[in-house]
Parts: structure tokens; C-alpha cells; sequence
């Protein structure tokens, strides 16, 4: 490795300091377990900066205003893009089935709101689309999905539209035929340009207020596995800010794995359709 994590005598503190200032800006939790990890995929930009040491790399991201873009690089190396078309289909279909009738059939429904967020390369809302699509929605009805990431890199990989094997391991074969086409001879599918203009894409880091605000004021959130990375902490935030700004009536979809039930008064578990959702409670926080 070309740097010292324990230089100015602060062996293991750079890590430390590192590690809690991640975690603070960008949600991240690296406990005691994982410091390697984060020394591991944070150290080539330790070393492309031309320092020797993590702790300048800390002071860099910690007091310079022109670090700005150097957070989109820790994103970039920090974030885990894993995600797949069709994935936790329940609670997509009570979207679809419930949510989504119910409020057009209200007398004067404005717009629905949808906003995937941390939606790394695109697959989650590309999904809501297809589902809304198939059940004639899209174009039907006025329904606004947008689709962010707090990494550039993944969000960008959105914007092209254009696919590779893993993310189809779970997308019934007609639908793949329906909206997807291969590119040429080669290993790649692009998406149907109907449900790729349906989304807007947008990069928004979860623990930037000011980046979550205008997203959060949705009638619908899905934020599913992310808060796998983040710690109790930043799940409480993340979510009191998502209270603040969310639309009634306001559902919060989490993967099944995320329980909020610990860290949240402000949104209720239900069951809608065949899927539980985060239902904001008016009043409540
Ligand atoms: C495992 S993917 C989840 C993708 C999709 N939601 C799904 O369930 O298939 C996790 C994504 O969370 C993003 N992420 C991590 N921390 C974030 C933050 N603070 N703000 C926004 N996105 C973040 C990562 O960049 C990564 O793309």
C-alpha cells in the first residue's frame, strides 16, 4: 500500500476519524469489524490525491470547500450497486394493484409521485414502469417516478439504459422480450425507450437535506436495501427527513430485511395487498 494509516502517531486514529466522518455525510456505517474494508476501497483515491497518509485525506474531505467533488469519488467507491429487474415483486405489485388505483380514484387526484430512491443503476424504478405499464398506467395516468443515487457512477449507468445478464436473473423471459433489445451482437439490452423517458434520474445523497427535500415530496418512497449499510443512526435520520417532506398518504416501501419498527414513530407498519409498507402517520414526529 502506498500511504500509512497510522501517520502523526496516530496509528489506527485516521482510520477512526475517517470512518465516523463517512458515516456522519454519507449514512455508511463501517463498524469496528469492517475499518479494512474502507481503508481498502478508500486508498486508491488516497493515493491518486498524491497524499501518504489517510488522515490528509481526512483533513481534504473534513475542511476543504473544494472537496465537493471528491465526496462523488467516495460515493463512487463506497457504493454497492447490487440490484436486479423484478426484485421483491410484492410489494411493486401492491404499488401497482392498490396504491395506484386508489388514488386516481379520488374525486380531482393530482399527480402520483414516485420516487425510487438509491436506486443504483436503475433496475427498481425501471420496474415500477414496466408494472405500471403492463397494468396500463403509464401514459394514462399523470404519475412522475424518479429514480436517484448518491453515486454518480451508478447513476449514470441509468441514464444509458443499457443492460447486462445479471440484471435479468429474476424478469420473466416474455417481459424481457417485450422491453428489452439487444444491442447488436453483443451481451447488452437496452431498455424500451418509452419506460426509460418515464423516469427522471437524479443524483441525491440520502443524508443531504437539501438534495432529499424536493425527491421526498412524494406520495410513494421506496428506499429498499440500503439501509443494510447504514447504521440505526442514519436509518433514524433518513427517515425523520423522509417524514418531514413525504405526501400524504405517504407510504414508505423498505426491503423485507429492513425492519423500521425500532426507529420510527412516525410511519406505521401495514399490510397492503400482499406486502407491508411504512404508512405515515399524520401528527405523528
Ligand atoms: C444494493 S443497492 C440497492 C438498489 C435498489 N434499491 C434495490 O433494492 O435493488 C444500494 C445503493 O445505495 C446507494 N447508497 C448508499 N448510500 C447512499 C446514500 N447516502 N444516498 C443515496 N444512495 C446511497 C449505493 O450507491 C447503492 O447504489
Amino acid at each position: 500500500m502506498g500511504f500509512q494509516t497510522g501517520s502523526l502517531g496516530l496509528t489506527g486514529g485516521a482510520d477512526r476519524l475517517l470512518r465516523d466522518l463517512i458515516h456522519e455525510r454519507t449514512g455508511l456505517f463501517f463498524d469496528n469489524g469492517k475499518g479494512d474494508i474502507l481503508t481498502d476501497k478508500l486508498s486508491p483515491l488516497v493515493v491518486e490525491r498524491g497524499f501518504t497518509s489517510l488522515l490528509d485525506y481526512y483533513y481534504l474531505l473534513k475542511y476543504d470547500e473544494a472537496a465537493q467533488g471528491e465526496w462523488l469519488n467516495v460515493m463512487n467507491a463506497l457504493s454497492v450497486p447490487e440490484t436486479y429487474f423484478w426484485r421483491e415483486m410484492d410489494q411493486v405489485r401492491a404499488l401497482v394493484e392498490w396504491v395506484v388505483p386508489r388514488w386516481f380514484e379520488q374525486p380531482g387526484a393530482g399527480p402520483l409521485k414516485i420516487w425510487s430512491a438509491a436506486c443504483a443503476t436503475g433496475e427498481e424504478p425501471l420496474t415500477i414502469a414496466l408494472a405500471l405499464d403492463e397494468a396500463g398506467w403509464l401514459g394514462r395516468a399523470p404519475i412522475e417516478i424518479y429514480g436517484s443515487d448518491a453515486s454518480t457512477a451508478a447513476v449514470e449507468k441509468a441514464r444509458r439504459g443499457v443492460y447486462r445478464e445479471r440484471s435479468f436473473r429474476n424478469l420473466p423471459a416474455h417481459l424481457r422480450a417485450r422491453y428489452f433489445t439487444q444491442e447488436g451482437a453483443t451481451k447488452t439490452w437496452r431498455v424500451d425507450a418509452k419506460l426509460h423517458a418515464a423516469i427522471e434520474w437524479r443524483v441525491a445523497n440520502l443524508l443531504n437535506e437539501a438534495e432529499v427535500a424536493p425527491l421526498a415530496a412524494a406520495q410513494v418512497i421506496f428506499c429498499r436495501n440500503v439501509f443494510i449499510y447504514f447504521s440505526d443512526q442514519t436509518i433514524g435520520r433518513t427517515v425523520r427527513s423522509f417524514a418531514a417532506h413525504i405526501r400524504p398518504p405517504g407510504y414508505l416501501f423498505v426491503a423485507a430485511a429492513e425492519s423500521l419498527l425500532k426507529l420510527t414513530t412516525e410511519f406505521e407498519l401495514q399490510e397492503v395487498g400482499n406486502a407491508f409498507v411504512y404508512v405515515r402517520q399524520p401528527g405523528a414526529g
